[in-house]
């Protein structure tokens, strides 16, 4: 399970270094090179750390790298894109987690060969360690100057004050106070070798190398956050090993195989995408950002991606860590509320891109490539899906583990205080007699301030009648905890909000099966994808908003009705699904990596399973291929793609499992429970 790329291409270091990206839910490392620096988009990813500087935004922060290293050779550097560079190969084995390049150097009549590995440990999360060895075919002199790199590539920072950096025998130090909180963050590395001196705070080696000889330098490094203590006695065998059975355990409840003809490369895409997945998985109490540990891209804010794309993987094989991603939303329900009150609103309405609960999600997302002016949009203001969202990731969770402690335990609350806001937010047409919601943006962000978009309305009746349900069943179990939660909401809430999803206007398919995705929608021109690409005056124009190329055409930025097909199929035939699919599709651009799973899951739903395996490739190839867009307006939103990984598996293992292509024989899901 290794991928492998041969030779250097300096247009390819921002692109490797996601695609090679290794990581253990707490550090993320980016797929670089030892002798890279912040100008290569070297990253060492925390997660759930977050941190602001006065008038930009808040991100995630990156720790000091421990692994930065520069070889002499005759007083001359090498490096993978130096003239002296005879062969490069990196690589990365997905089975273990392990990076490693090698690199070959002419060095004046013979061979200098370099390879170095690395890997975050799985079985002690605080650790990163790294072995170099050299060897060369000739007797050579040569130096290697190793040291923690303070200074790191960040999009919004600098997110440390007071760096400081210290020596002692083989170990250096690096220490950090993040700005806003003052959280600290140590960097320890340890080298298995005394270094001759230590100069400019880096450890410098002589290395007297005879022809033929191999040379070791072991790096064990800490990444401690908030004066976390450090562990001793490591060495790189003993963490090796470590991390090697832990990742056996992982892949033991978490591989997917498949069986056909043909498949080698999409069951490596789909082991990738399980991979990415795993190193994602938080150990402490955070969440999973859209860009997952692959950088600071999209603030290293948590979307609906997390509960809609992610979830399902995590509660089939690893129900801890599904409820470590359900309670951070529990844990952060005073953000919703407050952004709820801040609406005018009561309820929980939760943050479109949540950090610690507040809302990362800036008034002005977008800037205009034309004018450089920010522009203003809506997602944080009228994306109100999102808690219905959330509400399914709750049930979904509770419905799979019947984890009743969690809904005791804040989950019903939350779901309750959902509800409170749909209903508070929700419009009675006393005309029609019913409950709208007006004036909202879809998971199509293209279109904004619609009325009654499909997606939204259906999710959120849904879960509001789910929660009156669960409080019923609940209620018989444990009813002193039940009234305990209700009370607060005032007399009969539960029959309130029956009531309201009784009377919530759900769109229905029309005639030839299709529903609207909002309200006066069918009234848009009738232009596809490529036409509207075809009035793009520059590439990274936004398509969106009130003056892009798509808003006052059908085409939408990603699946929206096709997406609530399959989140709910239960409210489509299967014939209706099929004809959303089928119209659709000319419309929906798929800007949005999270579009193609959908696509997949509806065409294995409709019967197309050949092309639901070709929506499957997009998903689960997408950083193999260096895929997905890099740019949003003016701002950069490159970097790996979790949600379109986590996509990949459920077409495997919810779309594959019911319709097959003929050459796919056989699908086999692990979980934690076989
Ligand atoms: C998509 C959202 C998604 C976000 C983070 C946006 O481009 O439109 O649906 O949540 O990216 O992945």
């Amino acid at each position: 399970m290794i991928l492998t790329s041969k030779g250097f291409d300096s247009e390819k270091t921002v692109e490797y270094g996601n695609k090679f990206l290794t990581g253990n839910g707490r550090i993320g490392y980016r797929g670089t090179l030892d002798e890279m620096t912040r100008e290569h988009c070297v990253g060492v990813n925390i997660a759930g750390l977050y941190d602001g500087v006065a008038g930009k935004w808040r991100e995630t922060v990156n720790a000091f790298n421990p692994f930065y290293l520069r070889l002499y050779v005759n007083g001359k550097q090498l490096t993978a894109w130096c003239d002296s560079v005879i062969d490069h190969t990196q690589s990365l084995d997905i089975g273990c987690g392990v990076f490693e390049r090698k690199t070959v150097f002419d060095v004046g009549g013979g061979k200098l060969e370099l390879v170095s590995k690395r890997f975050c440990s799985m079985a002690n999360r605080k650790v990163l360690a790294s072995r170099l060895t050299l060897r060369c075919e000739t007797n050579i002199n040569a130096e290697l100057v190793a040291g923690i790199d303070t200074d790191i590539w960040e999009l919004n920072g600098p997110h440390f004050a007071n760096v400081s950096k210290e020596s002692k025998d083989n170990v250096l130090f690096a220490h950090g106070i993040t700005q806003e909180n003052g959280t600290a963050v140590d960097v320890v590395c340890e080298f298995s070798r005394l270094p001759d001196k230590v100069a400019d705070d880096f450890a410098h080696f002589a290395v007297h190398l005879e022809a033929g000889q191999v040379y070791v330098l072991d790096r064990i490094a800490q990444v401690l956050i908030g004066g976390e203590q450090s562990l001793f006695d490591l060495n790189f065998d003993n963490e090796y090993t470590k991390n090697v059975d832990k990742w056996r355990e992982l892949w033991h409840k978490s591989d997917v195989e498949l069986a056909g003809e043909g498949i080698e490369q999409a069951q490596f895409a789909l082991r990738y995408s399980i991979y990415q997945l795993l190193i994602l998985a938080p150990e402490r109490d955070c969440s999973i950002a859209a860009r997952g540990l692959s950088g600071q891209t999209y603030k290293g804010a948590v979307f609906w991606d997390t509960e809609m794309f992610l979830l399902p993987f995590y509660i089939k094989t690893d129900p801890n860590v599904a409820k470590r991603l359900v309670e951070y939303r529990i844990r952060t329900l005073n953000g919703a509320l407050a952004k709820a009150q801040s609406y005018g609103y009561k309820g929980a309405f939760y943050a479109w891109e949540s950090q610690d609960g507040i809302d990362a999600c800036s008034d002005f997302n977008v800037t205009d490539v034309f004018t450089h002016r920010p522009v203003r949009t809506y997602f944080k203001d009228k994306q109100i899906h999102i808690s219905a969202d959330i509400a399914l990731a709750i049930i979904r969770y509770f419905e799979q583990t019947g984890d009743e402690q969690l809904l005791l335990c804040g989950g019903l609350e939350t779901l309750l205080q959902i509800g409170l806001f749909y209903y508070g937010y929700s419009y009675f047409n006393h005309i029609k007699k019913r409950y709208e919601l007006l004036d909202v943006l879809g998971p199509d962000e293209y279109h904004e301030r619609v009325n009654n978009n499909a997606y939204t309305n259906y999710m959120a009746y849904h879960c509001v009648k789910r929660t009156t349900e669960l409080c019923d069943i609940l209620s018989g179990k444990y009813p002193d905890e039940i009234n305990a939660v209700l009370d607060s909401f005032g007399p009969n809430f539960c029959d309130t909000l029956r009531n309201w999803a009784d009377k919530l206007y759900l769109p229905k398919c029309n005639e030839n099966g299709v529903m609207e995705q909002f309200d006066g929608y069918f009234k848009l021109e009738d232009a596809t994808v490529e036409d509207v690409r075809g009035r793009l005056v520059n590439p990274r124009e936004y398509w969106g908003g009130t003056t892009g190329v798509a808003t006052a055409t059908r085409v939408i930025k990603q699946a929206d009705v096709v997406m609530l097909a399959v989140t709910l199929p239960q409210y489509f035939s299967t014939e209706q699904i099929e004809a959303n699919y089928k119209f659709y599709m000319p419309y929906t651009e798929h800007g949005s990596s999270l579009s193609f799973c959908a696509y997949a899951l509806a065409a294995c739903k409709s019967g197309h399973s050949e092309d639901a395996w070709k929506w499957f490739l997009q998903s689960a190839e997408i950083d193999l291929a260096g895929g997905g867009k890099q740019w949003a307006g003016d701002v950069y939103i490159g970097g790996t793609h979790p949600a379109a990984s986590g996509g990949a598996w459920m077409v495997a293992t919810q779309g594959f499992t019911q319709c097959r292509p003929t050459f796919l024989h056989k699908v086999k899901v692990h979980g934690y429970d076989n």
